[in-house]
């Protein structure tokens, strides 16, 4: 795909941001390349993005995190650095060849002990998480497939205390979201959850528009109130 000029500038500033705002890092990149020369899409988050969930986590000084959605565990390291020092973090991952991945990279990231990868389709974890009492969650990251994000949402509230907050990525989709030619079961995903978000009186939710390395995209920002 030709880069319009317009992404070439997202491009470059996301690029002097990290310079400068110090978001580069060995670990990480060696976790993106690892990611890539196995064959993984490259649908992570952005640097950018990364350590703003980190800041998130430590802004809630979470505990517990709870991520949907592994792939090679790009974000999951930013996330699980968020933690407190007796936190943990479980990610969700339904392909097993991401999960070894994801494995290997928070290894190296010298996070194995915070991390716990649960491997299958996250209907079928979310359900045993409940039962076996893991919750509640400090902070979630919503970032799997995306005709499942209302049935997500709804297991993640379950796994909530007042209080906690939840971050659901990919909800603006160059625009997608109010494009009525657009009618893929992803985008209708987060279209119910739009609709969820205005009609739930036990969450606070806003959304925030982004650009920058991965294009024009967005994400949900939800506080749990009760
Ligand atoms: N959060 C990652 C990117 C995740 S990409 C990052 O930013 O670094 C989406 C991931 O969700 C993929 O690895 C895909 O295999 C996984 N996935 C897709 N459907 C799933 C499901 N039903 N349950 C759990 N994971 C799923
Ligand atoms: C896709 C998924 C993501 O989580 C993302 O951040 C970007 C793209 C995708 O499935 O195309
Ligand atoms: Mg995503």
């Amino acid at each position: 795909m030709v880069e319009s000029e317009q992404e070439q500038m997202w491009n470059a500033v996301d690029t002097y941001l990290s310079e400068h705002v110090g978001t580069l890092d060995s670990t990480l990149d060696a976790a993106l390349e690892a990611s890539n020369a196995a064959g993984l899409p490259p649908i992570s988050v952005s640097a950018n993005h990364g350590k703003f969930l980190m800041i998130l986590a430590q802004i809630q000084g979470a505990t517990r995190i709870l991520e949907i959605g592994t792939l090679g565990g790009y974000s999951t390291i930013w996330l699980a650095r968020g933690l407190r020092s007796d936190g943990k973090l479980i990610t969700l991952e339904a392909k097993q060849s991401h999960a070894d991945v994801a494995r290997t990279n928070i290894e190296r990231a010298g996070l194995a002990d915070l991390v716990e990868i649960r491997v299958g389709r996250a209907l079928e974890t979310l359900p045993g998480l409940l039962k076996s009492g893991a919750g509640p969650f400090d902070l979630v990251f919503i970032d799997a497939d995306k005709p499942s994000i209302p049935d997500y949402f709804k297991w993640v509230l379950k796994l909530s205390r007042p209080g906690s907050v939840i971050i659901v990525d990919n909800v603006i989709r160059n625009g997608a979201l109010i494009d009525p030619e657009k009618d893929d079961p992803g985008i209708d995903g987060v279209r119910r959850l739009m609709d969820m978000l205005a009609a739930e009186r036990r969450v606070l939710a806003t959304a925030i528009q982004t650009v920058g390395s991965k294009g024009y995209d967005g994400f949900a920002i939800v506080r749990v109130l009760e």
